[in-house]
């Protein structure tokens, strides 16, 4: 039965943050904020997450940085970052005056770098959550190497919880054989939310002249070519965590959304999509709205992790 416009209720409460609809956008493909705010009105958005910052700034990799695959792009920008205090200085008044939630993606090289990013990070206004990025595949130190190993998320999760009273959401890499170890282990350790998934570790090779796409050799693969993975990973960590997801990989689309949602993922984030078509995000909000019209459903809520196996 089709229902009422007016009686669509898209919020979403992931802990500590109070969305409006469940669509965010994701680190590394929305800048600061700033940058996409002559496209769209920003206040439209659930959340957004921002660029990881690192506790100075960084450069990045040597480019090229990004090559096109037949589905999606690979990425080697190695964090390139403005560094936290610039972060707080230049960033933060923009992105507090749009009155939406604010989640700060951070990462470091090792487990003193997170824990000081989230004492200071826990002084600034207006810092909704921290998103822990223990999956950046481009980086030589830290990144994914927390996020691959057990132990070591456990570690990085238990003393950034001791650091901060923010809510703590980690953000988990695919490049794993189980990660539902992973999920369980940063939840044993205190984290509020959990986001999935960051990018495939990938390569490409110009046949021509016989070297890599990417000055990095390796990057990291997004878009559509992605999201099956991110779909199965999602539903995996679902069906063993307490704690809500925000899933993400190769959302193009309300549909595709719409998968995540039904999957298990409470909110859901747009990447490689922004660069494509920046209201995106707009269309997907949108989409979302019109099929729970078209259904009957009157609260997303409903729908999260509503996939019928029988
Ligand atoms: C150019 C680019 C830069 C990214 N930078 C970051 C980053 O700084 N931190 C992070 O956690 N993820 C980063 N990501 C990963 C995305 O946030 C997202 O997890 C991934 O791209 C999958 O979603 P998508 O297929 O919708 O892009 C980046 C992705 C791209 C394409």
């Amino acid at each position: 039965m089709e229902i009422k416009q007016n009686d669509i209720n898209l919020c979403i409460d992931l802990p500590g943050i109070k969305m409006k609809n469940p669509t965010m956008v994701a680190s590394g493909t929305f800048g600061y904020g700033e940058e996409y705010s002559s496209f769209f009105d920003l206040r439209e958005l659930g959340a957004i997450v921002t660029k990881s910052i690192t506790l100075r700034p960084r450069v990045g990799n040597r480019p090229p940085r990004i090559s096109e695959t037949p589905s999606g792009i690979l990425n080697a920008i190695g964090l390139q970052n403005v560094g936290l205090e610039k972060f707080i200085s230049d960033k933060m008044p923009f992105l507090r005056e749009i009155s939406i939630p604010i989640i700060v993606s951070i990462s470091g090289e090792d487990v003193s770098e997170y824990v000081e990013i989230a004492q200071r990070l826990s002084e600034i206004p207006d810092v909704s959550a921290l998103e822990l990025n223990i999956s950046c595949p481009n980086v030589s130190k830290g990144g994914m190497q927390f996020g691959s190993n057990t132990k070591m998320t456990h570690d990085l999760v238990s003393a950034v919880r001791c650091a901060t009273e923010l809510p703590i959401i980690v953000k988990l890499s695919p490049n794993v054989t189980n990660i539902v170890e992973i999920a369980l282990s940063a939840e044993e350790a205190g984290a509020d939310v959990l986001s999935l998934i960051n990018t495939l570790l990938g390569m490409a090779i110009d046949i021509n002249t016989r070297r890599p796409k990417l000055g990095n050799i390796t990057g990291g693969l997004s878009g559509p070519a992605i999201r099956p993975i991110a779909i199965r990973m999602v539903w995996q960590v679902f069906n063993k965590v307490k704690i809500p997801i925000i899933g993400m990989g190769g959302i193009m689309t309300a549909s595709d959304a719409l998968e995540f949602i039904i999957a298990g993922a409470k909110a859901v984030s747009i990447g490689t999509a922004n660069f494509v078509n920046p209201i995106s995000v707009l269309e997907v909000i949108k989409g979302i709205r019109e099929y729970m019209q078209q259904k009957g459903i009157a609260n997303v809520n409903d729908l999260v992790g509503s996939l019928d196996v029988s």
